[in-house]
Formats: structure tokens, sequence, C-alpha cells
């Protein structure tokens, strides 16, 4: 044991952890300010939010306490566990992520649920009244800010199926827009960017099968709620723009079809993947139709919205549809997987999802840590 780190165990034995939490300032990065909480390069114990909510944290191998650290959330899919979602997403492994520390939240079970594996997300259909994940997003990331030295710039969120839904549904939708909302607690903004795989983009308030189809022309409350007063100090344009998204999803997917579905029994509806993705540009496309001025900044998105389609190679028509010109290049990402690939983390080894069926021809995980790193809030 280095000597630092057997100081620093030996100051946290010293200092009940509430205390030395309330003492380090968040923004406080100097040495010994904020002692290694736990060992770097494994999975944490579990953590507890003030609430009882679970969360463990990975922190990278090389992590120093003193250099601050981008992070990534990533949330489990319904039914899940903190354990399947990292073993399933692979982030924490050195070989692709050296810089990140990865946090993995825990869903729950509803009060009286007859199954007490049934996890849930504040996305599904009448989750939110009984789980607030918002608020248990953001007392996680006070926590990690108090303990470790985090770059507030660099937070981002990934997410599987319902956790994907929370992510690209919920949490990228929380105030992000409108002024007037004042139930939002504004954590979108806080966020760099999202990257939900497979995503359970629950639509509430759809209880007849006729506000639901078509599900490519169903309306996305959340894209017109993204625009925004610029905060203080804050360009107005940065404030406007559209919040980085890229989505992975696969054409064979059965629990969460590519072309969306009405579900009776639960009065909900699930876009079309492809409409839903397409929101995240047509509030620029919406104001740019009054103005065809191209390179002009339309909600963050510049010039008209252009869509370039990569294939992907090794795929069943497996697609890259990126939305955006200029600058802003990328923003919206859709990854269509391919027509044989199911409801699945993207992955050309095999994992929890794919096992028995077809590879997808890329790593979903390879291409989140890259994409991750093009994007932090005020650029
Ligand atoms: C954001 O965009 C909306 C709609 O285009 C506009 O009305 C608003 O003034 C813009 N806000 C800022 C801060 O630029
Ligand atoms: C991009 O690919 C999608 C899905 O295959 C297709 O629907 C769309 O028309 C394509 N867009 C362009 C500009 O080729
Ligand atoms: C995908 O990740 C696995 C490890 O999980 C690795 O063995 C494989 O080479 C990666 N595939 C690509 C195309 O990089």
């Amino acid at each position: 044991m280095h000597i630092s780190t057997a100081l620093a165990v030996l100051l946290s034995a010293a200092a009940p952890t509430a205390c030395a939490a309330a003492a380090a300032s968040h923004a406080d990065c100097s040495p010994g300010s904020k002692p290694l909480p736990f060992p770097a390069g494994e999975l944490s114990k579990d953590q507890f939010t003030a609430k009882g909510r679970r969360y463990r944290v990975h922190l990278p191998q090389g992590y120093d306490p003193t250099r601050r650290a981008p992070v990534i959330l990533s949330y489990h899919g319904a039914h899940g566990t903190i354990e399947k979602q990292a073993a399933l997403d692979g982030l924490t492994d050195p070989s692709r992520n050296r810089d990140y520390i990865v946090v993995y939240l825990q869903a729950l079970v509803p009060e009286g649920a007859s199954d007490p594996t049934k996890t849930e997300w504040q996305v599904a259909p009448g989750a939110a009244q009984h789980t607030d994940d918002l608020g248990f997003t953001a007392d996680v990331v006070a926590a990690l800010e108090a303990r470790l030295c985090v770059d507030p710039r660099r937070l981002y969120a990934t997410g599987k199926s319902q956790g994907g839904g929370f992510v690209g549904q919920v949490l990228a939708c929380d105030g992000g827009g409108d002024d007037d909302d004042a139930s939002a607690r504004g954590l979108a903004r806080r966020f760099a960017a999202f990257a939900p795989v497979a995503g359970a983009y629950y639509l509430q308030d759809t209880p007849r099968r006729d506000q639901c189809e078509p599900t490519n022309r169903v309306a996305i409350p959340c894209g017109a709620r993204r625009r925004r007063r610029a905060g203080k100090g804050e360009r107005s344009d940065a404030a406007n723009a559209t919040a980085p998204i890229l989505a992975f999803h696969g054409g064979a997917d059965k629990t969460i079809p590519y072309r969306g579905t009405w579900r009776r029994a639960t009065g909900s509806c699930l876009p079309d993947i492809r409409h839903w993705a397409r929101q995240w540009v047509s509030s620029s496309a919406s104001s740019s139709s009054s103005t065809t001025t191209r390179g002009e900044d339309h909600n963050g998105v510049h010039g008209p919205p252009t869509e370039k389609n990569t294939t992907i190679p090794g795929s069943r028509h497996g697609v890259r549809s990126a939305w955006g010109a200029g600058k802003e290049e990328g923003r919206v990402v859709l990854v269509y997987a391919g027509d044989d690939i199911g409801h699945d983390w993207p992955s050309t080894a095999e994992n929890a999802d794919n096992k028995g069926g077809p590879r997808a021809a890329f790593n979903a995980s390879d291409e989140i840590v890259e994409w991750f790193g093009k994007w932090q809030l005020g650029s």
C-alpha cells in the first residue's frame, strides 16, 4: 500500500464520513481534500443516499483525487440490478475506459409488488407515483461531488431498456426546456450528453390507441420542452442547444419494438424509435422553417436538420443516422444496429443479451465512451 493511500485510509477512518463530506467543498480538489472513499479499479461496496437508495461506484485504476474526472451514470433495465448492468455494459473495462468514473444506480421494486425482482424506473407506466429517480439521481450526483474530484462539465448518462427510457425520456427532459415548468429540477442541463440503449421511451397520457398510433406521428412531449432561458453567464445559444444524444436500437427488438407500439394493458405508448430520435432535432426544424439561411443557429443544431447516414459494415442494414451540420454535427445520432439485432446491448462479444443469438457488428460501449469524449457543458 502506498503511504498516501494508507494516510487516506487513516484519515477517512478517523473522521466520520458525513463530517468529511460536509467539510470538503464540492469544487475543492486540492491535495488531501478528498481522501479516496473506496479503492480504484474495482466496483465499490454498496453506497446509499440519505433516502436509502443503493448505488455503486467504479473509480478508474488511475483515478487521481486532485484531477477532475468525468462521470458516467449507468441505469439497468427493468427487473435488473446494478450488478447485471455492470456485467452487460462493460464500461469499467480498462481496455475501453481509463478516464471515466462509472456509477451504477439501483431501481426500486414498487411497494406491494408480488415479484420482488420487478425493479422499475420512473418512466414505466405509473412508476412516477411511487418512485423519484430524478431525486435519486440528484442525490447521487451531490454525493459524488462531495466525495470525489469530479468534472461538473463532464457528467453523462447511459442505460438499457427502461433505464435507457429513463435517461432519454425523463432525465434528458428534466427542465431542459420550459421555463414555466416548476416541477422540473433542471437536471438535464447538468449532463453533457446522453446515450440510451434499446430505450423504452414510454409516453404518458396516452390511454387510447388512437392517441398513440401511428407511432411515427405521435407527439413527443420532451421535444417541445428543451428551450430555456440562459443561466447566469451562459451563452444564450448554448442554453438553447439540443442536448447531445446517441441512441442505439435493434430492428429485431421484440421487447421495445423499433417501430413502436401501443400497449393496451398499461394504456401506454412506445413511439417509433426513428421518429423519437428525430424529435431531438425537430425543435430546430420548426424554427428553421421560417428561415432557410444555412449556418444560422437553430437551437444548437446549425442549419437545416441535415441527416447523414453511414452504413455499419458487417451488419444487416445497420445504419448510423446523424443530424446537425458544422460544429453541431453528430449532436443527435441514432444507431440502427441491424435487422437481426434484438433487445440487446450491442456487442461483438457474447453478453447476457445476445447469448445464443446474432451479435452486433460493433460495441456500443466503445462508441459511447468515444462519443461522450466529444461533449462537455459550456462548449
Ligand atoms: C431559445 O429559442 C427560442 C425559440 O427559438 C427563443 O424564443 C428564445 O429566445 C431562445 N432563448 C435564448 C436564450 O436564446
Ligand atoms: C437514412 O436511413 C434511414 C433508415 O434506413 C432511412 O429511413 C432514411 O431515409 C435515410 N436517410 C437518408 C438521407 O438517406
Ligand atoms: C468489443 O469488445 C470486446 C470486449 O468486450 C472485444 O473483445 C472486442 O474485440 C470488441 N470488438 C471490437 C470490434 O472492437
